[in-house]
């Protein structure tokens, strides 16, 4: 019970890595909060984690809007005091070269991608900051690295997504807080628009390892910091 009287604040929880993580803070005893867009989504990952007899509650966030974030962070604050562990995960992708990509793909990543995270890192900081206490786990990927070809507003936003996870670092990493940005590889989850049973799903890495990862991650001393770390399968 690495993690009892934690309280974990996770976006895109409905589905793929952030849904695991969820699952893996809440087997180690963290309260986790379930976020994403759709209601239905959530309450089905809210309740398999229940079912396991953990804690769990779930919050309709739209990373994208500010309003709404504000909203339920107040919630949260209000019911539970405080938020020890936020992890940015909620990423959307659509892949096309700078001749296919339209102008509406672009904004849509870079909105949810990158200024999703700013957002809710904006909007949870000072919590953290009052208590002097908190971590950061911002999952970027692979491709904000490294470029491949038909990736460009993906790519855009996952290299925006690594400054700003950063930056933050640096402002925070001596007043009690922890950033690291997680990069995964290829990652089995429905974001891959292939089949379920396509044979390049079985070289991708699984969810699990992941959140094993985040885990490892979220239980770090204060004075001890990971400041980014990359994982990928064999390719
Ligand atoms: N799978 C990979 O190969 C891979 C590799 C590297 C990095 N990543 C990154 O890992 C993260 C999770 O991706 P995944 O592979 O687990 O994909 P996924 O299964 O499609 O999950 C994406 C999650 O984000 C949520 N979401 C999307 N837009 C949102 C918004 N505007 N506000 C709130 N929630 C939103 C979705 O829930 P709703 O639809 O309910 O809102 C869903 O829960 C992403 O940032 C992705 O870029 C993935």
């Amino acid at each position: 019970m690495q993690l009892k009287n934690k309280i974990a604040l996770i976006t895109g929880a409905s589905s793929g890595i952030g849904k695991e993580i969820a699952k893996k803070f809440a087997e180690e005893g963290a309260l986790v909060i379930l976020t994403s867009r759709n209601p239905e989504k959530l309450k089905i990952a809210q309740e398999e984690i229940e079912k396991n007899n953990c804690n769990a509650d779930s919050f309709v966030m739209d990373t994208t809007n500010r309003k709404q974030i504000n909203s339920v962070v107040s919630k949260i604050i209000k019911k539970y005091k405080k938020i020890d562990l936020l992890v940015n995960n909620a990423g959307i992708a659509k892949w096309n070269s700078i001749e296919d990509v339209s102008y509406e793909e672009f904004d849509a990543q870079i909105s949810v991608n990158l200024t999703g995270y700013f957002n809710c890192i904006k909007e949870i900081v000072p919590y953290m900051l009052q208590k002097k206490s908190g971590t950061i786990i911002n999952i970027v990927s692979g491709s904000g690295k490294r470029a491949r070809p038909g990736t460009v507003a993906y790519t855009a936003s996952k290299f925006g997504a690594a400054g700003l996870s950063d930056a933050v670092f640096e402002d925070v990493q001596d007043k009690g807080i922890n950033v690291t940005a997680i990069y995964p590889g290829r990652t089995n989850t429905p974001i891959h628009k292939i089949p379920e049973n396509d044979p390049r799903r079985k070289t991708m890495l699984k969810t699990e390892e992941i959140a094993k990862l985040a885990l490892y991650i979220a239980t770090l001393p204060q004075n001890v910091k990971i400041k980014e770390i990359s994982i990928r399968p064999l390719e």
